[in-house]
């Protein structure tokens, strides 16, 4: 287990020595002491991220695509090492973490395919009198901060169209989940990633890191995933600099079930989108609206589905739902569960804590629930899943659009022409329509509204780390 800074393609304590705790959430106990980063390595990552950069810039796409390549296959041929660090800090089963392990190598694979088509454009205006060519330079180094519900997966989805499109990454990883970013990052070295270009510098002290790192004069770039409430945050600190940015942040997913849906996939769809890796995911359904119709039927169906989730240690592959990642993020789900019943929600499953050790909440199903309600309104990161029926079309996309939040929605209808259309309707970046799953590399992912900027993912994913520099010219 590698506990230290990776730094310049070096192993290394802090500057001044000061590490911190990881825990394990299905215990609760101590997991390893990791070395906490100061402005001083975060300096130092981006000085190295800059130099390397250069050289990197200046390699064939090819060469740079085969190098991705290598690490694609690289990160697959240690699947079983990496599941089981996710595992052991995030507590997720350990089939979601082999799972997240082949999603996060895929990036790679992608990322390398789109790595030698890097395109511009060459084109005349309308005078007649200049050539236009556009061109795609990257954009240097980039600073990544990234989540600890994908420890692997959010940051691979980053660095590798980073990488492919000639840029230097300095990468904070949560402080919850940093041991498999730096065995990612030992990985993408082994594969043929020179020195300096990937470095990761966990720290206690996230905002320290961060604002050194941004405001080192070879910072061109931050590219973020994580809550909405932080995302202003660190857009503030990017405003002085100007720096390009990339967010994913919150959602406030609903999930529509029309009448006219096959009930059991609605149910199966369902499941998918609100408990994939235990509940916490961005995309996750924060709000089930159903046709009045069939919500008694879908009802029924989701609770007994929720009761047949085992709740536990990843490890044990009976188990379906591991823990929430610590006690606060329970007591958050516990308050608004609580204040949603307090307001008329009636339990039909579930709805409250599990006794520790370790930081678990019982599948919980909610019906009755008003649409002023908290949990309505707040991304709940939890596996409970609160149930609106609705009767009128326009009143329900009115409700579904009622957040600032915009990033993934879910219709189920057996008519695809009013599937079509209502997704068209909902204000989110991504709509799985009669599917519970929205997320796939060659996608663009990410959100409107409060939920993002830019997208991660497909061509537009590799753009996002790249310039655009036009060339007026005429021969
Ligand atoms: C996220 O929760 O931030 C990402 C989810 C995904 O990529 O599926």
């Amino acid at each position: 287990m590698r506990t230290q800074l990776y730094i310049n393609g070096e192993w290394r304590d802090s500057e001044n020595g000061a590490e911190f705790t990881v825990w394990n959430p299905t215990s609760g106990s101590e997991l390893a002491s990791v070395a906490s980063g100061t402005s001083g390595d975060a300096t130092a990552a981006v000085d190295a991220a800059a130099s390397a950069q250069i050289g990197w810039a200046a390699e064939p796409p090819r060469v740079r695509s085969e190098i991705l390549r290598h690490c694609w296959k690289n990160l697959l041929d240690h699947t079983d090492e990496l599941a089981d660090l996710i595992v052991s800090e995030h507590g997720k089963p350990r089939v979601d973490a082999a799972g997240e392990v082949a999603y996060a190598a895929e990036f790679f694979r992608w990322n390398a395919e789109e790595t030698v088509r890097i395109h511009g454009t060459i084109g005349v205006s309308p005078s007649g009198g200049n050539k236009m060519i556009v061109h795609h330079p990257p954009v240097g180094v980039v600073v990544m901060v990234t989540p600890w519900n994908f420890p692997a997966a959010m940051i691979t989805r980053k660095v590798a169209p980073a990488l492919g499109a000639g840029n230097g990454v300095v990468i904070k990883p949560p402080k919850y989940a940093p041991l498999t970013a730096l065995r990612v990052a030992e990985l993408l070295s082994e594969a043929g990633v020179p020195d300096g270009l990937v470095n990761v510098v966990p720290s206690q002290n996230a905002s320290t890191v961060f604002d050194a790192a941004i405001a080192h004069k070879a910072t061109r770039m931050v590219s973020f995933t994580g809550s909405t409430e932080v995302g202003k945050i660190l857009l503030r600190g990017c405003a002085d600099r100007v720096l390009k940015v990339a967010m994913e942040l919150g959602g406030n997913a609903p999930f529509v079930v029309f009448g006219d849906a096959d009930v059991d996939a609605a149910v199966e769809g369902a499941m998918i989108a609100k408990m994939r890796h235990s509940a916490e995911t961005c995309t996750a359904a924060n709000r089930f609206l159903v046709e009045s119709s069939v919500v008694d039927a879908f009802t029924g169906k989701l609770a007994e589905a929720m009761s047949a989730v085992k709740v536990g240690n990843g490890f044990d592959p009976e188990v379906t739902c591991g823990p929430m990642i610590d006690e606060s993020a329970v007591e958050s789900i516990d308050q608004l569960v609580s204040a949603a019943v307090d307001g008329g929600a009636e339990v039909v499953i579930g709805g409250s804590p599990i006794e520790g050790p370790g930081y678990f909440y019982e599948p919980t199903v909610l019906t009755g629930v008003n649409a002023n309600a908290d949990i309505v309104h707040h991304e709940i990161f939890g596996p409970v899943a609160p149930i609106i029926p609705f009767d009128d079309l326009d009143a329900m996309i009115e409700q579904a659009n009622d957040t600032e939040m915009g990033l993934t929605g879910y219709v189920y209808t057996s008519d695809l022409a009013k599937g079509l259309a209502v997704s068209e309707r909902i204000q989110a970046g991504m709509i799985g329509l009669n599917r519970g799953a929205v997320s796939d590399p060659a996608a663009p992912f990410g959100g409107m509204k409060q939920s993002g900027l830019g997208r991660e993912g497909a061509q537009e994913g590799i753009l996002e780390f790249c310039e655009t520099q036009y060339i007026a010219t005429d021969w």
